[in-house]
This record gives C-alpha cells, structure tokens and sequence, in this order.
C-alpha cells in the first residue's frame, strides 16, 4: 500500500517555497504552480521520486516526464547534444512554455524518461515555479498535476481534488496563466517538429525557422498500431464524465444541430458571446483562443461538478494557442466531432 499523507495546501511565499525545495530534494513529491498548469513535482535524478509520481497519477511507466531547471547552463549537465536549433529555441522562448525532447545524458534515470534515450526540458517562467526549483537545487520532473485521463490542473484546487492523501504539499500560486500545458516539439535533421501543441504556436516556431511541421497525431486519431513519436499522444486524455461531442462550424449550425437534436438535459458549452437558441443549460470557455486555453480545464471540471452527461462543445478556431485548445477538446471528446 501506497503511504497516506495530510495534504497541505500552502499560498506561495518565502516560507512555503522553502519547505517545497526540501521535501522535493528529499524524495517527496509537492503540487507547484507553473505558468501552464500545475505540475506534480520531484527530483527528475531520484528514480524513487519518478516511481512516486507515476504512481501517484496512475500514470503508465511509459510515458515519460518533462524535465524542469531554471538556467540554459544546467541544460548541459542532462542532455548529450543541444543543436544549434534547440539553442535558438532556448534564446527565443525560454524561460516559457516549450519542452524541447532531446538526447539524454545518464544522470536522468530510465523511470524519469519513461524508458526513452531521450528526455523532455522545459525552462518554466513562472516565478514561484522558479524558486521552488531554486530551492530544491535539482532537476524537477513534473507532468501535470492530474490523475492520469483527466483534465489538467489550472488551480491549487484540482491538484488537491485529484491527489489529495497522495501528497504531502500543494503550492497555491493562484490560477495558471497560460492554461495549456507546455508546446513539445523534437528536432529534425533541419527543422522542428511540434508533438504537442501549446502557447507557442507552429507560426511562432517559424521565427526560428522556416521547416516546421506538426505531427499527425496532433488532430487525427492515430491508428491502433501506429509508431507513436510522444507517448502521450496514446492515452485517452483530459476527459471529463461527460460525453463531449464537439460540433464543427458556426454559431448558426451549432443553433441548428441543438434545437434538433439536443436533449433537454443535454449541456452546450460555447463561446462567452454566443447566443444559444435552444432552452439547454450551458456553460461558456471565453471569447478567443487566448482565453479558451485559460478557461478550457476548469471549465471540463466544471461539466463534472455539474454532473452533465453528455455536452456539445462550440469547435475553436485552430490558429495560435488554439490549436492547442482544439488538441485537448479533441481528445475529452475521444475525437467525437460533428460538422453543422
Ligand atoms: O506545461 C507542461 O509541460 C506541464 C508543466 C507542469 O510543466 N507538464 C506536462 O507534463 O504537461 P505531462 O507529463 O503531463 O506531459 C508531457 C508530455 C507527454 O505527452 C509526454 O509523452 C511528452 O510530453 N514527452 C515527455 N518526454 C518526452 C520524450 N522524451 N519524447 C517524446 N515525448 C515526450
Ligand atoms: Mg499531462
């Protein structure tokens, strides 16, 4: 049996990010804010630690964690090639909310890389993010706060809803500014490749250069056998209970499909101006993709709290941030999508 703890939740401040350095540095595991979402912290160099999170989320042992520092000059203690590319990345976007998947070095354990010979880095903004790694004076491995499947903590509460008992400490650093977890990409011989969209867009990508690609899995279903180049992109993922059924295309073809098709207690989820012409309760994700990705996690929590069964989603536009908005709709809704 796994040990049970008093879960803490403690507001960001000198005294508080202290004790998050020393529990993470000894072993333990502590929910820290970062400017994506929340992240389920340890020692990325402690293969106890590693074992520990995957445990704690539920979390198959391949798919491997994201690699937390706060300065480009640790990158070399852990990667065994940083290529003139990924150091352009590293000028352009971080500190931010880019993971760059790299050749791993030893010291980063085989549980912490989910098995892979490469590992996944990621210079957070955030400044308590920040201190707390400061403070611990080690690599932090961190996903995302969530038990595995569900949607992604934006707030010190979901952490506690989904771990509490798990872990001893859980950082409040009020709600994550981005909302989306962070942009992955991997390199190729003369490009980038985006594996997981995020904050930083495909077209922002371009400022580094002109050859980037996004990978296929990042809208369509992948084949039951086909070569996965992230692990994640296999699992069911940021589901609420609710059936979500996105509808694809405008607000008069969503009005369309409700007032036909909509049951009454059925939900609709829309954008904050829309005007819905069917009497079904709903639930608003903000007015552009900016705020969708900020409002996107809590407000699937939200469908949960509300018991809604089953809920018909407005379909984001897929520019900019939204792109990665309409990555994580499409996978709550298991890839359901209608065109209206
Ligand atoms: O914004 C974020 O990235 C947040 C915060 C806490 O930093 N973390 C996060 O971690 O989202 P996680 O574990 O929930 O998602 C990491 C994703 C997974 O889809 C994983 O498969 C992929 O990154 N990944 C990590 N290392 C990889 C590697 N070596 N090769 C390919 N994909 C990798
Ligand atoms: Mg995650």
């Amino acid at each position: 049996m796994s040990k049970q703890y008093y879960t803490k939740i403690l507001k960001a401040d000198a005294q508080s990010i202290k004790l998050a350095g020393e529990l993470i540095k000894n072993g333990e595991l502590v929910g820290i804010p970062t400017e994506t979402v929340y992240g389920l912290a340890g020692n990325a160099l402690n293969s106890n630690s590693s074992d520990k999170i995957f445990l704690a989320k539920g979390r198959p042992s391949d798919n491997p964690l994201i690699v937390h520092i706060t300065e480009l000059n640790d990158i070399y203690g852990l990667v065994s090639d940083f290529p003139v590319l990924a150091q352009k990345c590293a000028e352009k976007f971080w500190p931010g909310p880019l993971t760059m998947i790299l050749p791993k070095k030893d010291v980063i354990p085989s549980q912490t890389s989910g098995g892979l010979d490469t590992v996944g880095i990621r210079i957070p903004s955030d400044i308590t993010a920040r201190a707390i790694i400061k403070a611990a004076g080690v690599p932090v491995a961190a996903p995302s706060a969530n038990l595995s499947g569900s949607p992604s903590p934006t707030e010190a509460v979901h952490v506690y809803d989904d771990l509490k008992g798990k872990i001893p400490l859980i950082i409040d650093g009020e709600h994550s500014v981005v909302g989306v977890e962070s942009t992955v990409i991997s390199f190729l011989e003369n490009g980038i490749h985006v594996l997981r969209p995020g904050f930083i867009s495909p077209e922002d990508l371009t400022e580094v250069t002109p050859n980037v690609t996004v990978d296929d899995g990042v809208i369509h279903m992948l084949a039951e056998n086909a070569v996965v180049k992230s692990p994640g992109m296999k699992y069911r993922h940021y589901s609420p209970n609710a059936d979500v059924i996105i509808l694809d295309g405008d607000l008069t073809g969503f009005n369309r499909f409700i007032c036909n098709n909509a049951d009454e207690n059925d939900y609709c989820m829309i954008f904050d101006d829309d005007i819905l012409k069917s009497d079904n309760q709903y639930v608003t994700y903000g007015k552009d993709s900016t705020e969708q990705a900020i409002q996107l996690f809590s407000v699937l929590r939200k469908l949960d709290e509300l018991k809604v069964k089953k809920v018909y989603a407005r379909c984001p536009n897929r520019n900019g941030v939204g792109l990665a908005v309409y990555n994580r709709l499409l996978r709550a809704a298991g890839f359901q999508v209608i065109k209206v």
